[in-house]
């Protein structure tokens, strides 16, 4: 077995992280890891600042709908979250009462689903809509699930079982016409693909930090349009303004209580400099050419299905597999201890897309694939699954 780890499991987390983000990290907090905004000392403005321009990169990254919109540019409507799954929460509990409507699809992750289930305890009425046999949400399927008392229409950006990324701007004209606000879940997205929040009109567009963005764990945020409607569900002490009895309803305020994670913010800021430095098209292409190398090998390999509709075109380095013979988490263990190929097996927090594409309950294989990985991570991968599916033991589980 080769010594090296080949890590394809960039959808769970991306690894390794740019030195850079190492880096900065590291000298950021040495020099000034202190709370932003609650004294005047020069070490908290130059945490406040760092904080400022990483909003301020990010709502520039996004295009958010401020951003776009000319003299108007305001970064605090980018709010910092512990992650994506605390941004839909926020979203949807400070939408969302009894008797309103949601519409959502089968593709979504659990931090959208179970929210919802518990809404739905709650009142509140919620249709999930099928994608096609491709993988694609039809606008129209949208459109027709949209009601009277639809408050929010919220759809995964790109599938982190499948990596088909889905046609926001064409939802969004569709939510405009309705009146229905619209809720980007761009976990597998953000930094990854180009993602234009003005031109999609996408009222909330929620991203976490230490996946495509190369930031550490534990930072997220929300990206909230100048339209958008939302309360706040978390109140708190925000270093200003402290008499005031109730919680701040100004940007970023309104959506962040409590000390932020100003060496997350370090990472994340970190991060989409590296990414702007080598250019999110070329990190993209990239991906793409090792994950059609894979998806290539892969439908070559006897006993092996490929459950990722759409090969060309629209999609992100997300691939998942099912070997004839192998529950999926033997296989993931086969490729970890007899080929050091990390992957992710199982339902990956997705459960209604494996009932859909009938892998339920074991779900798949994903690989995923991230900036740092190399031609020969696939070909270690794939003669690793060649191993695997050459042993197989026909019928144990199909
Ligand atoms: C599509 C999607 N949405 C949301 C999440 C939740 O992200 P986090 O765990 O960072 O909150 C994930 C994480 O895998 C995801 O893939």
């Amino acid at each position: 077995m080769q010594d090296k780890v080949i890590y394809l499991d960039n959808a769970a987390t991306s690894f390794p992280k740019p030195d850079a983000v190492h880096e900065f990290m590291g000298n950021f907090y040495r020099r000034c890891g202190v709370n932003p905004g609650r004294t005047g000392c020069d070490m908290a403005i130059e945490a406040e600042e760092m904080v400022l321009a990483t909003r301020t990169k990010l709502s520039a990254l996004f295009n958010a709908s401020l951003w776009a919109n000319g003299d108007k540019k305001d970064p605090n409507r980018l709010v910092f979250t512990q992650n994506a799954t605390a941004g839909l929460n926020m979203i949807l509990n400070g939408t969302l009462g009894s008797g309103d409507h949601v519409v959502t699809t089968h593709l979504e992750h659990n931090s959208v689903i179970r929210p919802i289930n518990h809404l739905v305890k709650a009142g509140v009425n919620a249709t999930f809509v099928k994608p096609g046999s491709d993988g694609l949400v039809d606008p129209e399927e949208i459109r027709s699930a949209i009601r009277g008392n639809t408050k929010l229409v919220v759809v995964n950006h790109a599938s982190n079982v499948t990596g088909v990324v889905q046609d926001i701007a064409a939802i969004g004209v569709v939510c405009k016409q309705s009146g229905a606000q619209f809720v980007v879940d761009a976990a597998q997205t953000a930094g990854v693909v180009p993602i234009d929040m003005w031109e999609s009109d996408v009222d909330f567009l929620v991203f976490t930090g230490h996946k495509g963005l190369m930031g550490p764990t534990g930072i997220g945020g929300i990206c909230v349009s100048d339209t958008a409607e939302v309360t706040t569900t978390v109140w708190g002490g925000t270093g200003v303004k402290s008499a005031e009895p109730y919680h701040l309803q100004e940007y970023p305020f309104r959506l962040e209580a409590g000390t932020l994670n100003v060496l997350g913010i370090a990472g994340l800021s970190a991060g989409v400099d590296w990414i702007n430095a080598v250019g999110i098209n070329s990190i993209h292409r990239q991906e793409m050419e090792l994950i059609e190398l894979l998806l290539q090998g892969l439908t070559e390999i006897d006993g092996v299905t490929v459950y990722s509709p759409c090969q060309s075109g629209n999609r992100v380095a997300i691939c998942s597999i099912c070997v004839s013979g192998y529950d999926p988490t033997e296989v993931g263990m086969f490729l970890d201890v007899d080929h050091n190929v990390i992957t992710r097996t199982g339902l990956q927090c997705a459960p209604l897309v494996h009932d859909l594409m009938g892998t339920s309950p074991r779900g798949t294989v994903r690989f995923s694939v991230g900036p740092f990985n190399t031609a020969n991570d696939i070909e270690v991968a794939l003669s690793g699954v060649e191993a695997v599916a050459r042993e197989r033991r026909p019928g144990k589980h199909n």
